[in-house]
């Protein structure tokens, strides 16, 4: 059996093997209340049925107006419970991990959204969006914990707070965004002491035995920064970290010659040897062969296949069993479909082909 395909043991809950469906928004499938749907549902069920050992459900809002989009599943209210608990029963049928994302967009919360989105700090590229007073800070710590016992009350075995992509979170952690002068700014401790309040504050509401992951970014802005965030989250009772990017572009790492991997999954792989709690790596990994090496090399405990399994669901079960050709994510250009309209998606025109020869 290949490494991929192993089981690995986190914190005493068995995943059946290495490969993490990472959370993705379906855009257009919720409405502006954030309740779950019927697509949102099938489209879990497919993924679930496709083998991936967890399945980290798309980014749920912890506050209306945080929101990245207005079809995002919503997380802020009793009221969601209901309709987000046919996700883990579904995904955990399947014999998956089933994870749900905290998110809030922060400064990058589109007009759709709100007028006036709100920030760690005052940025000239963003002039509707105001700096949050320190009071506020801790309303939205407070929301993060509600909305993550709202998560285990619905029946997933953990969460994964968003902390990159320059959402909130990741806005909080890197100096590019945050120019705070008072306890949530400065020094490192600092920008990340509403992560680690989060963090502390869900581990006290919902114990010991939920899950806890962070989705960090490497370039925050620079991956030595990324490191540093990765040392002070280890010493924080996490479960993994996921590493991705932190949405600046504008220090990226270099992967070195010979090393076939893109800066984002290449820092995980820095990360990973970093650290001593599992990491998950991510970016287009793309083929069993690839996400194997990963695995296999010790570069990481876990890879995220993101667009692969939006383009296959059974990518998985298929990398595994070899019963049937893999459909591959045709690397969309400007941008994957799924961010507007996922019926778009060429990998699913030509599966829905297949299925009528
Ligand atoms: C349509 C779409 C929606 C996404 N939504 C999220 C999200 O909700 N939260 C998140 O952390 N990343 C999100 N991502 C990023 C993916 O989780 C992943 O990191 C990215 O697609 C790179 O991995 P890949 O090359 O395997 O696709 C999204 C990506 C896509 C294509």
């Amino acid at each position: 059996m290949l490494p991929l395909f192993s089981s690995f043991n986190l914190k005493g809950i068995p995943v059946k093997n290495r490969v993490i469906m990472p959370p993705m928004v379906c855009f257009g499938y919720a409405g502006d209340d954030g309740f779950v749907t019927r697509r949102n549902l099938h489209h879990y069920r497919e993924r679930a049925e496709g083998g991936a050992g967890i399945i980290v459900t798309e980014a749920a809002c912890i506050r209306k107006e945080g929101r990245t989009a207005n079809s995002q599943l919503g997380i802020w209210s009793d009221d969601h419970i209901e309709g987000l608990s046919h996700i883990p029963e579904i995904v955990k049928s399947y014999g998956a991990v089933s994870l749900i994302q905290l998110h809030h967009a922060g400064l990058i919360a589109p007009e759709s959204v709100t007028e006036q989105p709100v920030a760690p700090s005052l940025n000239p590229n963003y002039p509707n969006a105001r700096s949050l007073t320190v009071e506020e800070i801790h309303g939205l710590r407070d929301d993060f914990i509600r909305a993550a016992v709202r998560a285990q009350q619905a029946g997933f075995d953990g969460v994964q707070l968003h902390g990159a992509h320059g959402y909130l979170l990741s806005q909080f952690a890197s100096t590019f965004y945050n120019r705070r002068e008072d306890d949530y700014g400065t020094i490192l401790k600092n920008r990340m002491r509403l992560a680690c309040e989060i963090i502390d504050g869900i581990r006290e509401a919902c114990g010991e035995s939920m899950l806890l992951t962070y989705r960090m970014g490497a370039n925050s802005p620079t991956l030595a920064d990324g490191i540093a965030i990765a040392h002070l989250l280890e010493q924080k009772p996490i479960d993994m970290l996921d590493v991705s990017h932190g949405g600046s572009m504008v220090t990226l790492p270099r992967p070195p010659k010979g090393f076939d991997y893109n800066w984002i999954c290449y820092s995980g792989t820095v990360i990973r040897q970093e650290v001593g709690i599992p990491v998950g790596v991510v970016n287009e990994i793309r083929t069993p062969e690839r996400a194997n090496y990963l695995i296999e090399n010790n570069l990481a405990d876990f890879v995220n296949l993101g667009r692969p399994i939006l383009a296959d669901p059974h990518w998985v079960s298929k990398a595994q069993h070899h019963e049937e050709m893999i459909v591959a994510c045709l690397n969309c250009r400007p941008r994957c479909k799924w961010y507007t309209d996922s019926a778009h998606c060429p990998a699913l025109q030509i599966r829905m082909k297949k299925e009528l020869y």
